[in-house]
């Protein structure tokens, strides 16, 4: 499937106005934040686009963070350094564009921002997301993401289970 797609950082050329992935600040998002987070530093964003054309048919953004140590699940943290954060990838927005739906791109995104995570020459652990919802919650869990103690709309997977599975 992502033979058909170009995975990319965001630019001028995309066309933000037509993406509609039937979540309305994940749209307004696009349109109207995104090029200023990524002119700040705040966040990267990267779409998928059909090859060829500008449209985006899905994307996501990736800034650093951390996660406070006493939030992830003790059978985790025994294996980690007793600092109080641990440092992580995450991933703040994904949508896909209600015509791309089900065809494993959210998946394919999802890839894109493990592999851009372990391939950075920082110490980054795990790559966090922020579900929306219980069912965006129930899709990163699809991909055996694990929630946070306290946060279950949070979760995260370590970056070694992926290089482990990979
Ligand atoms: C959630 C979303 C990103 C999924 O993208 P998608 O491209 O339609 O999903 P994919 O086709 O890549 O699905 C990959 C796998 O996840 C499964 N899946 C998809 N949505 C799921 C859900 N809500 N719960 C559990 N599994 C789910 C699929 O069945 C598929 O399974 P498979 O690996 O056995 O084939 C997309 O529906 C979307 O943009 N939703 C609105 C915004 C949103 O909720 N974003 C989430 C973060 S806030």
């Amino acid at each position: 499937m992502t033979a058909q797609f170009q995975i990319e950082a965001l630019a001028a050329r995309h066309d933000r106005k037509s993406f509609s992935c039937g979540v309305f600040p994940l749209d307004r998002y696009l349109k109207e934040q995104a090029g200023q987070d990524i002119k700040r530093r705040a966040a990267m964003c990267y779409v998928a686009c059909p090859q060829d054309f500008d449209q985006i048919a899905g994307y996501y953004t990736l800034s650093a963070g951390d996660v406070a140590l006493k939030d992830m699940p003790e059978d985790v943290t025994r294996r980690l350094p007793r600092y109080p954060v641990i440092p992580v990838a995450r991933v703040g927005r994904l949508a896909i564009d209600t015509e791309f739906k089900g065809k494993r791109l959210g998946a394919a995104l999802l890839w894109d921002a493990a592999n851009r995570a372990r391939r950075s020459e920082m110490g980054v652990f795990a790559l966090a997301v922020d579900a929306k919802d219980e069912q965006a919650a129930a899709f990163y869990r699809h991909f055996g993401f694990i929630e946070f103690q306290s946060k279950p709309q949070q979760l995260f997977l370590p970056l070694a289970t992926i290089a482990k599975s990979a």
